[in-house]
C-alpha cells in the first residue's frame, strides 16, 4: 500500500513538472512571437502627419477598418451625417488631384485617398465629421500606415473642384481629403504638450 502511495505521488509530480514547463514554454513563446499592440493612447501620442507615400496599395480589409473606426465616431443625436469617397484607382486619383499645387505626389502615391464629406442638412455635421475624420487618421496610424488631412470646407477654392469632381450632391460638403498610404518617410510626433492652454475651475 506505502509503495503505492509513493509510485502515485512520483507520477503526480511529474505531471506538475510537464505541464508548468508546457506553460512556460506557450508563454515563452506568445512573448516572442507577438509584439505587444499599441494601446489606444500611444496610437494618439505618436500619430502624425504623412505626406510621402511609397505607392504601395492599400488594402480592402484595411480600408473597411479604418472606414469603420470613421463611423464609430459620435455625432449629434446619433445622425452620423458623414458620407465617404473613397478612390483607389491611380489615375482618378490623379484625375482630380493631380495638379494640387501643395504637393500632387501627397495623393498620387497614396494607396487611396478618402474624402469625407457631410450632409448639411444635419446641424452639427461639420463637428461630427470631424470626429470621423480623426478617427480615420488614428485609425491608419494603428495600422501602421500614413494618413493626413487636407483641407475642404470651408476653402470654396478646395471645395469647388472636388464637388465637381466628384459628382456630389448640393448638400453634400467635402470636409476634408484624407490620402491614406504606406508612410516613405518616419517624422517625429510633434510635442504639443502646453499647460497654458489649461484653465482649471475658470479662466
Ligand atoms: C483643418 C485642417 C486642415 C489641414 N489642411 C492641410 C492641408 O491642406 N495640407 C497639409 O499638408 N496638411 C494639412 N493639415 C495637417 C496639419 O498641417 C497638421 O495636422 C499640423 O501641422 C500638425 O501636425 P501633425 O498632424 O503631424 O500633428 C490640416 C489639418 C487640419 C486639422
Amino acid at each position: 500500500m506505502l509503495l503505492l502511495n509513493i509510485n502515485q505521488n512520483h507520477i503526480n509530480m511529474r505531471k506538475i513538472c510537464f505541464l508548468t514547463a508546457l506553460v512556460a514554454v506557450a508563454l515563452l513563446s506568445g512573448c516572442k512571437s507577438q509584439p505587444k499592440e499599441p494601446s489606444a493612447l500611444d496610437v494618439i501620442m505618436t500619430r502624425t502627419s504623412i505626406r510621402s507615400f511609397t505607392g504601395d496599395p492599400v488594402t480592402q480589409d484595411q480600408l473597411e477598418t479604418i472606414l469603420k473606426a470613421g463611423m464609430a465616431a459620435p455625432s449629434a443625436i446619433n445622425l452620423q451625417p458623414w458620407k465617404f469617397v473613397v478612390m483607389t484607382d491611380k489615375d482618378k486619383i490623379a484625375g482630380t488631384f493631380g495638379n494640387n499645387p501643395r504637393g500632387a505626389d501627397m495623393f498620387t502615391k497614396a494607396g487611396a485617398v478618402i474624402v469625407v464629406c457631410g450632409d448639411t442638412s444635419s446641424m452639427f455635421w461639420f463637428e461630427d465629421c470631424s470626429a470621423a475624420a480623426e478617427n480615420i487618421l488614428l485609425a491608419a496610424h494603428a495600422l501602421n500606415l500614413g494618413a493626413v488631412w487636407t483641407a475642404g470646407y470651408p476653402a470654396q477654392d478646395r471645395v469647388k473642384p472636388v464637388s465637381e469632381a466628384l459628382n456630389l450632391p448640393e448638400n453634400i460638403v467635402p470636409l476634408c481629403i484624407i490620402p491614406v498610404g504606406v508612410p516613405a518617410e518616419d517624422p517625429q510626433p510633434k510635442d504639443k504638450w502646453n499647460p497654458s492652454n489649461i484653465h482649471y475651475e475658470k479662466w
